[in-house]
């Protein structure tokens, strides 16, 4: 390894967290991937693979209400899928504010908090204002926090932050993991426990780069449009049973934890 210059880190600010983690995931966050294979695979245009996203959308935010999860980040749109092709993303746009159009006020009536993270800059003028509305109206809901990553990506979010400490001129000594993640444009919120990517693909896709540091993985290769209730149970499943045996190996210092560890990746189907 190269060398370093002294750490400017103390032992608290470094160690992992020590917190035993709930049966179920506080926070989970969803990469939802797949959307073009599942048209492909029907011959149907790509933006119907994101319209049938959207159905699994609604299932699994329903399914978040059901089994009591408190907040679900989803990664709808990243900075990095401005590269696609003008008519995929004019239809991402329309297909979020369509989804904002229709469903705010099932979202509403069943206590889901809308929140956004990103960067609304090069968003349609449409757009912007069903998202603050839905932020506004919906401010009050307290049983699901659905927080939309639209036009987000991490690494960006970092160098904003970044760029923002410096401009508040903090100085070096105040900067501590708890300070940057003040920074964060999930300011507020816990990290997320569980992170579950569809479709097969094992990447962050720089998605939550910085507070997926604890987080458990959950690939399946069930594409996105198929995901449902029965599928984020099994998630749910997988993650309990990682954590029964994060907590053997903490209470039995020394003893056999087993084999396949908490780190494992679940698969199912
Ligand atoms: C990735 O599938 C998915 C996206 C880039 C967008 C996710 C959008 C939805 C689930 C629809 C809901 C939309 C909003 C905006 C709320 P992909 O197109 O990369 O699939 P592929 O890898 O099979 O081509």
């Amino acid at each position: 390894m190269a060398a370093r210059p002294p750490a400017a880190v103390s032992p608290a600010d470094a160690a992992p967290p020590e917190r035993a983690r709930p049966a179920r995931p506080q926070h989970i966050a969803v990469i939802m991937d797949g959307n073009g294979r599942w048209a492909r695979r029907r011959g149907l245009p790509r933006l119907a693979g994101h319209r049938a996203g959207t159905e699994a959308l609604r299932r699994v935010i329903e399914a978040c209400v059901e089994f009591e999860v408190p907040i679900l980040t989803i990664y709808a749109f990243s900075t990095e899928n401005w590269k696609r092709p003008p008519h995929e993303v004019r239809g991402l746009m329309f297909l979020l504010e369509e989804v904002i159009e229709r469903q705010l006020d099932a979202l509403d009536q069943n206590g889901v908090q809308i929140r956004h993270i990103g960067w609304l800059d090069h968003v349609p003028d449409n757009l912007r204002r069903a998202i603050a509305r839905a932020i506004e109206r919906t401010a009050k809901n307290e049983r699901l926090v659905l927080n939309v990553a639209f036009n987000y990506g991490s690494r960006h979010e970092i160098v904003r932050a970044v760029r923002r400490i410096v401009a508040d001129a903090v100085p070096p000594e105040e900067i501590d993991e708890a300070l940057i993640e003040r920074y964060l444009e999930t300011a507020g919120l816990p990290d997320p426990d569980l992170i579950i990517r569809t479709s097969g693909e094992m990447r962050l896709s720089n998605f939550l780069l910085w507070q997926a540091a604890y987080a458990e993985i959950y690939a399946t290769p069930t594409l996105w449009p198929d995901f449902g209730r029965d599928e984020l149970r099994r998630a749910l499943d997988s993650y309990a049973e990682r954590e029964r045996r994060y907590g053997g190996r903490l209470d039995e210092a020394g003893g056999d934890v087993g084999e396949g560890t908490a780190v494992g990746v679940g698969q199912s189907g």
